[in-house]
């Protein structure tokens, strides 16, 4: 039987289903932040480094460091010529592998509803953070249906073939998000929401896209083509196709930034 659980185990895979997702909801959130250059950066859960490629490029940082429990994910961000001044590290948002204080950003991109005790990853962003510097994070709203596989896995779980959900689902509600944040004792906490359209050339591609990630494509792969089609057919629903053919859907995440107290 296919393990429906929702893994990351293959950072090309990652890059083809989530990489331009993550890009586009990234920049909102950098924008956000606007950070000033020179900094240090943690990238708690920083997979297959899309977002760390962002810090890269974008806030010239003085040092980039990449943590995550995936080696398929690690080897791939090792792999990016854009993250070279990164160094990536395998290990875990709940006992990140640095000393106190010893940056001045540490953010989570797409990553706090996978955290097992979202509490403690926060904590620990707020313990390797310096005085005055920033602990900031954005999520798809999963619960809200802002999550960008929303149509494949709503249609997968109403045929009986159910992808195992985050553990912390509702984690990155914005409420929730306050309350992390607070409870770290952190300050000056600010939310939003960020609204992303990805384009798709066709269906096809938004297809190809949406199903290529570790979770859902064996799932996929195991069905017969008259199921396969049903799937399709009732996922295409969920998508506006424009009179040029081409496709685009709607996504949305929440964000949150405080600091350090000091
Ligand atoms: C959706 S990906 C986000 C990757 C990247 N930050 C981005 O913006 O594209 C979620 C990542 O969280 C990682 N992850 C899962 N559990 C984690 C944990 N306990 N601590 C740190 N990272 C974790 C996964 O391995 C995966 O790479």
């Amino acid at each position: 039987m296919t393990d429906p659980s929702i893994r990351f185990n293959d950072g090309a895979a990652y890059a083809r289903m989530m990489g331009a997702w993550s890009h586009l909801a990234g920049d909102v959130f950098l924008d956000w932040l606007a950070p000033a250059p020179g900094l240090a950066w943690v990238d708690v859960g920083c997979g297959n480094g899309a977002f760390t490629e962002l810090i890269v490029q974008r806030t010239a940082p003085r040092e980039v460091q990449g943590v995550d429990p995936s080696d398929g994910q690690l080897a791939y961000a090792r792999t990016r010529p854009g993250t070279k001044m990164a160094t990536y590290h395998q290990g875990d948002a709940m006992a990140l592998p640095f000393g106190d204080a010893a940056f001045d950003a540490a953010v989570m991109a797409l990553v706090i509803f996978f955290v097992p005790e979202p509490a403690r990853g926060v904590a620990e962003m707020a313990r390797v953070t310096a005085p005055g510097g920033t602990v900031a994070a954005y999520a798809w709203d999963m619960e809200g249906g802002g999550f960008p596989l929303q149509p494949v896995m709503r249609e997968l779980r109403a045929m009986g073939f159910a992808p195992t959900p985050p553990p912390n689902p509702d984690a990155s509600r914005i409420d929730n998000l306050q309350k992390l944040w607070r409870d770290a004792g952190l300050v000056q906490i600010e939310t939003r929401r960020v609204d992303v359209t990805r384009r798709f050339v066709d269906f096809a591609d938004f297809w190809t896209a949406s199903t290529s990630g570790s979770t859902v494509k064996p799932a996929i792969a195991a069905m017969t083509p008259a199921v396969r089609d049903e799937l399709m057919a009732r996922v295409r629903g969920h998508v506006t196709e424009h009179a040029d053919g081409h496709v685009s859907y709607d996504a949305f995440a929440n964000a949150v930034k405080g600091r350090v107290p000091g």
